[in-house]
């Protein structure tokens, strides 16, 4: 079995065909994953909450990614492994390429993704330059936020919404392969996955998107707190974690996932 590629996330792209992805942290979980059809793993610093109990991703350090990243790639034989760069290891483009090449060099993640728009050309560039495709992460950042009520829907006006698209149109040109956008409106994901080329994916950003991701403890219900408009829980009405992460699979495969109530205007 080969491992799924960036060509053939673009082919699916422009076939119209959605690509599904979940954050995975472990060899169980990513097996179950990849056997219920998930085409990506996100080895997402949401660990730092789901796993290790911070009330923010801040304190996962690029060690604990390369760890649960390498559980992840160790246990999959065909889904793209996409590793969070943790908070402040992208600050310039030497120590970004770094840390980055741990994580795939000893992670074994195929992609990495970091938060930001135009602030990071810089090393965006640098890591493309040094052949390591990169994920841009626009919209809502988990890493700039430090309080609950940080978590807000972005892009809701006029001008905040352009200055989204403008940082999705530099990212790519920057030379990201895929971009992540998180928590925006409806429309505004739209006006953006049909202006870039590359795939878009997409969590609290409509059904439009490319792609769908979902943190995998909250589409399971075994996350607690607060939860999102856009999160849904697949093991409700399913009698399995394997049938309920085939139900988000097929749900995403036919665009009933996300539906208008998961989705912001
Ligand atoms: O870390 C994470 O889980 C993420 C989500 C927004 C998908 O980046």
């Amino acid at each position: 079995m080969s491992r799924l590629d960036l060509k053939a996330f673009m082919q699916m792209k422009q076939r119209g065909e959605k690509i599904t992805v979940l954050t995975a942290y472990d060899a169980s979980f990513a097996q179950l994953f990849e056997q219920a059809g998930v085409e990506i793993l996100l080895v997402g610093d949401s660990l730092g909450m789901v796993i290790q109990g911070h009330d923010s991703t801040r304190p996962v350090s690029l060690d604990d990614m390369v760890y649960h990243c390498r559980a992840v790639a160790l246990t999959s034989q065909c889904c793209y492994i996409m590793a969070d760069m943790p908070y402040h290891t992208y600050l310039q483009p030497t120590q970004t390429v770094e840390n980055a090449r741990r994580l795939v060099e000893q992670g074994g993640a195929q992609m990495v993704k970091l938060e930001g728009g135009r602030e990071q050309l810089e090393v965006i560039e640098a890591l493309v330059a040094a052949a390591i495709p990169v994920c841009g992460h626009l919209g809502l950042l988990p890493q700039s936020v430090t309080t609950p009520d940080g978590y807000k829907v972005q892009g809701r006006d006029a001008e905040s919404a352009e200055r989204i698209l403008a940082d999705a149109i530099l990212l790519e040109q920057a030379g990201v392969s895929m971009l992540l956008l998180e928590c925006v409106p409806a429309e505004l994901a739209k006006r953006i996955s049909q202006r870039v080329a590359v795939p878009v994916i997409g969590i609290g950003a409509g059904v439009d998107c490319d792609a769908q991701v979902l943190v995998s403890y909250d589409m399971l219900g075994i996350s607690g707190g607060h939860k999102a408009r856009f999160v849904h829980n697949f093991l409700r009405g399913n009698d399995s974690i394997e049938m309920a992460v085939q139900a988000y699979v097929q749900a995403v495969k036919d665009g009933r996932y996300p539906a208008a109530e998961h989705t912001y205007q």
